[in-house]
């Protein structure tokens, strides 16, 4: 519940007031400064920063947080901006479209706790005086419903998680009740230690976080008084309640919470000795809990030095229960007590009384109280997100992809499908863009969706090559890629699993790709690389077959194999080709064993070693030749093949791409061309060694 809906609780209200009053103190940075905060003021324009005057801590855009299509920056109407509020409420980023809009933290720690805060100032932003009301979701699961019920004060939003991912999305759900918007959100790392109630299936959601008893109703602690930016509101109740405070320093090492000294250094006690500080609540019913749980958190040091005569002991109890033995603290030390099971009951009645022994009353510094905060949705397989995130990257998918693909199933992304079994993540198993007007090559990424059964990519302008990887999907079974300008031919992977009968391939309508019913011709667009196509199709599935054999047992120039493999015709390689290999690459080991899937399969079997298979980043496909240890080519060797291929370019050449010499690793990176050819390769460039 955020401060409004608490506002209906009388002692709620003063903490509205105050925060009215202050306007608040701030903190922090861009993707994770060096304290792993994150601190965005959204409705920034551009990829402005600055530093707030209260926290000191740098406040970044929201760009690089979000889509930059998704929403529009606003500016808050200037009869709400007071002298002493936060920059970052000047402006806002709101929502008109989509149902679901999410904010990325990225670089987070799988595992780890932090706590997530979100805050919100409408001041009219948009001119039409409608205070909205929306959701707030926490990757796929709900957070709270934000109820903006006045124009000119904040409302924040904190949750405490455990993250179990990397990255944290923050999604705002418009629920038909106003258009989502958004001033700032914040990310601060928590000690695992703190809050042991949160775990990676239940959160906490904060209703209020109080510093009792502090002289300055206007002085917010938060950063760097509380190093993790824990936003403390200053309350007290002068009817009821007295003041105490000392300037000695309070022990908190031994505090499993580090509430900061300045928090701890104020405390509340009852006017009369006689009476009890008393704390109540009532539930508010969350539209997928509507008996919610709740934890609260209490502080207590005791900050007077009492003379011998003196006992402050004192108990407490919940709804009329005691909670526990009757509690003496410690001159200056650190007591926190708080539930471990959550409380679930109608309404809430804490009374902290004196025991009849006690001569002073009780004491209490400092209170937390919050709500749960389920986390049992699954997201989508984190490799399945992995790679539609990579492809809709690539395509600028504008589709109002946003949050997890699949989950909650009611805002699944739109052209997917996904299967949904109890107990494990959701796996997409259909991705359907056809007609979406894709431009480039296919993603490899397609490749690792690993459920996937429908693959449409037809009537796009899809250009390159056909990946053979796709023939790895295990599950897949429908393949159009129909309606494109691919070129190439149909790898042997694919060729297999047509034969074989498990995939459906559609390829008609792309008038540069080889198959047996359409010769090839040059291909319309410049592709980086020549492509060497295959020989028709039933001389590749018999090379295919015999392929290995064939790399075994050739070891000298194969002019007839040659010849099956068909060159595009016309097709011109200047010896003055900038595009191939006069730039060549270098590669680190590491992009050799991606690019060859951890030099997965051979191809073939040269003298100085064996030749991989493999994929360049755009789908290229590649032959890697990679000097074995026992090859006697030495470093100088090496090199000087290197610089020969770079400065030939004859035609019976296949082209160098590039090389690698990463400490002992050495690998040459060719232009992949049918195996005879290759293979004619490996025997041509090893004589040269020779
Ligand atoms: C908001 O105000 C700033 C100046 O204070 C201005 O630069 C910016 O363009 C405004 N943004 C919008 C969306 O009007
Ligand atoms: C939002 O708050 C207002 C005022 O507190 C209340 O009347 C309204 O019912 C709330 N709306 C929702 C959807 O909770
Ligand atoms: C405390 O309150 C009781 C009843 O309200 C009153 O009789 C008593 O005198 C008060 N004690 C002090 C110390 O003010
Ligand atoms: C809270 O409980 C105490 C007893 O523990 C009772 O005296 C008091 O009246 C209750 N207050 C409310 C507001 O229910
Ligand atoms: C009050 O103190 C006396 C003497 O120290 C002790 O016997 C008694 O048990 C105490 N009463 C309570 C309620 O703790
Ligand atoms: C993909 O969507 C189009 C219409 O948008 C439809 O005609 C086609 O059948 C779908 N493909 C698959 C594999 O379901
Ligand atoms: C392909 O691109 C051309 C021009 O770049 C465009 O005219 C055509 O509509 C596109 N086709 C599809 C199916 O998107
Ligand atoms: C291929 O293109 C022609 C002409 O644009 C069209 O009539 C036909 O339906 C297309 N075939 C497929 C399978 O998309």
């Amino acid at each position: 519940m955020e401060q409004s809906t608490a506002a209906s609780r009388p002692w709620l209200l003063l903490l509205c007031l105050a925060v009215a009053a202050t306007g608040g103190v701030l903190q922090a940075r861009a993707q994770l400064d060096s304290k792993g905060f994150i601190s965005v003021d959204c409705g920034l324009p551009g990829k402005a920063s600055y530093v707030d005057g209260g926290t000191k801590l740098s406040y970044v855009s929201d760009a690089g947080f979000i889509d930059d299509t998704a929403g529009a920056n606003q500016n808050i109407s200037g009869q709400y901006i007071r002298p002493q509020l936060s920059r970052r409420y000047h402006d806002v980023r709101s929502f008109p479209d989509g149902t679901r809009n999410c904010y990325t933290l990225r670089s987070l720690v799988s595992g780890r706790k932090y706590l997530v805060r979100a805050a919100f100032l409408y001041g009219d932003y948009d001119g039409l005086g409608r205070l909205p009301v929306f959701d707030l979701h926490l990757g796929v699961n709900y957070w709270q419903t934000v109820n903006v019920s006045t124009p000119g004060f904040e409302v924040t939003a904190e949750a405490i998680v455990v993250v179990p991912d990397d990255f944290v999305q923050v999604c705002l759900v418009n629920t038909g009740a106003g258009t989502p918007f958004i001033s700032a959100l914040e990310l601060r790392p928590l000690k695992m230690k703190f809050y042991p109630q949160v775990n990676l299936m239940q959160g906490l959601v904060l209703d209020v976080r109080l510093n009792l008893g502090p002289a300055d109703l206007t002085d917010i602690v938060r950063y760097p008084e509380d190093p993790h930016d824990r936003v403390w509101i200053p309350w007290a109740d002068p009817k009821e309640w007295m003041e105490i405070s000392t300037t000695k320093q309070v022990d908190s090492e031994y505090d499993d919470f580090e509430v900061p000294t300045a928090v701890m250094q104020t405390a509340v006690t009852p006017l009369n000795a006689s009476m009890k500080l008393e704390i109540t609540w009532d539930p508010v019913p969350q539209p997928h809990d509507l008996s919610p749980g709740y934890f609260i958190i209490m502080h207590f040091s005791e900050l007077q030095l009492l003379p011998s005569n003196a006992l402050r002991e004192f108990d407490i109890n919940i709804n009329g229960v005691r909670l526990s033995e009757a509690i003496r603290l410690v001159y200056l030390g650190v007591g926190v007590i708080f539930n471990e099971k959550p409380y679930q009951d109608g309404n809430y009645n804490i009374s902290i009384k004196a025991t009849a022994n006690s001569t002073l009353p009780p004491i209490l510094n400092a209170l937390e109280l919050f709500s749960i905060m389920s986390m049992t949705n699954f997201g989508t397989d984190s490799r399945d997100v992995s790679a539609m995130t990579t492809i809709k990257t690539k395509y600028h998918v504008e589709k109002n992809w946003m949050g997890d693909p699949c989950a909650p199933k009611t805002m699944a992304w739109e052209k997917l499908m996904c299967s949904y079994d109890t107990g494990i993540p959701p796996r997409i198993r259909s991705v359907n863009l056809s007609s979406s007007g894709l431009n480039g090559d296919i993603s490899p990424s397609f490749a690792d969706l690993k459920a996937l059964q429908h693959l449409d990519l037809s009537n796009n302008n899809l250009t390159g090559t056909i990946l053979d990887t796709l023939s790895q999907l295990p599950l897949l079974k429908i393949l159009d890629l129909s309606g494109n300008q691919l070129s190439g031919s149909i790898p042997s992977g694919i060729l297999k699993r047509i034969q074989d009968g498990s995939l459906n391939l559609r390829y008609d309508n792309n008038s540069n790709l080889c198959t047996n019913a359409n010769s090839c011709r040059p291909a319309k667009m410049k592709s980086k690389l020549p492509i060497y196509v295959g020989a028709p199709i039933v001389i590749i599935v018999v090379i295919v077959s015999v392929a290995l054999t064939l790399f075994c047992l050739l070891r000298r120039k194969t002019p007839g194999l040659m010849k099956n493999s068909v060159k595009p015709q016309n097709e011109t390689r200047n010896d003055g080709d900038t595009s191939l290999g006069l730039e060549t690459r270098r590669f680190t080991y590491n992009e050799i064993e991606r690019i060859t899937n951890n030099l997965q399969q051979v191809l073939g079997k040269g003298g100085f070693g064996y030749v991989y298979d493999g994929f360049l980043e755009d789908g290229t496909q590649v032959a890697v030749k990679i000097r074995s240890e026992s090859s006697n080519q030495g470093d100088k060797e090496f090199l000087a093949e290197v610089q020969i291929l770079t400065r030939i370019h004859h035609k019976n050449l296949v082209s160098l791409i590039g090389f690698c010499k990463d400490g002992v690793h050495m690998a040459l990176v060719y232009e992949f061309m049918s195996e005879g050819t290759l293979q004619d390769h490996i025997e041509e460039t090893e004589m040269q060694d020779a």
